[in-house]
């Protein structure tokens, strides 16, 4: 196209798309220049600024590695990643909450009721609840993944003083759709701040900070796989976690206990059990499929 301007601009793009584009694509890039060309008008974005701009992104592509993806992290930070987690979470079922890049695969089964906490120090804690449907039916066969940082305040694959899979399990529900395991209370942790997001987070005089966490990932066949953390309501940080994960139906009270009376029945624990310790209850709402 020839003599481009700035209003015409826009549309001389998308118009060189070919008509055989995929129609989902074609939205999306619609929607996307429509925006970015808006946003660079409406700031009058300066040439120095742009390239600014490209040299965070080429710069952000040069930290990333296979475990450490900073365009993710940028996501995160800026709310992209859970805009997207609430658009697709909105129904009956429990809400889903950020991945984070410190899931790994494989992670070893435990029973139901086993002990996760084994020589980890740090506070007991045991949580428990049921995999249902948002009318109360257990959902047998669910497996339940979960994953959580040490008393450091690290995760396993960042920490070569953890064994592997420390703090990792993967839980398969009973009939009853019930789950318990003991652990140690995650502690809170900052957000890897040490290239260009952290620079972007440190401009703009904002904290790396996420409250601590227990991440899960439940899936069931028929139902929709849930990603998602549960919090403690008493964190310091639920105010203001630098990758807004947290939702209202994600803060649990974590309830003190100081009697060994207080552990359910059929924990593995007993041995293993520091004072005072904590119980969390948590069910699961998965919604189906075709919700
Ligand atoms: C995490 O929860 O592990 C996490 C999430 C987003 C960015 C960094 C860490
Ligand atoms: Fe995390």
């Amino acid at each position: 196209m020839k003599n481009v301007s700035i209003d015409t601009l826009t549309d001389a793009v998308l118009g060189y798309c070919g008509k055989d584009t995929d129609p989902r694509l074609m939205q999306l890039l619609d929607g996307l220049l429509n925006h970015m060309h808006a946003f660079a008008k409406e700031t009058k974005l300066t040439h120095a600024e742009w390239l600014t701009a490209v040299e965070f992104l080429g710069r952000i592509g040069d930290i990333s590695t296979p475990t450490r993806n900073e365009y993710v992290l940028l996501s995160d930070v800026t709310g992209l990643s859970s805009l997207v987690d609430m658009i697709g979470s909105q129904h009956a079922g429990t809400s889903s909450s950020v991945l984070g890049p410190f899931h790994i695969l494989g992670a070893p089964d435990l029973p139901v009721g086993g002990d996760l906490k084994q020589d980890n120090d740090g506070a007991t804690v045991i949580v428990k609840g049921r995999v249902r449907t948002p009318d109360g039916t257990p959902i047998k066969g669910a497996v339940i993944e979960s994953w959580q940082t040490a008393d450091s305040g690290l995760y396993s694959n960042v920490d070569e003083t953890q064994d592997d899979y420390n703090l990792r399990c993967s839980i398969k529900v009973g009939d009853d759709g019930a789950y318990s395991f003991s652990s140690i209370r995650p502690a809170p942790y900052m957000v890897p701040d040490d290239g260009p997001v952290g620079d972007l987070l440190h401009a703009t005089g904002r904290d790396a900070w996420r409250p601590s966490h227990f991440h899960f990932i439940v899936v069931a066949q028929g139902y929709k796989s849930l990603v998602t953390e549960v919090f403690p309501s008493d964190d310091p940080y639920l105010d203001k976690d630098a990758v807004f994960g947290v939702r209202e139906d994600l803060i649990m009270n974590y309830v003190e206990r100081t009697s060994l009376d207080d552990v359910p029945d059929g924990l593995a624990i007993d041995r293993n059990v520091t004072m005072p310790f904590y119980t969390v209850d948590f069910d699961f709402v998965l919604v189906p499929d075709e919700a």
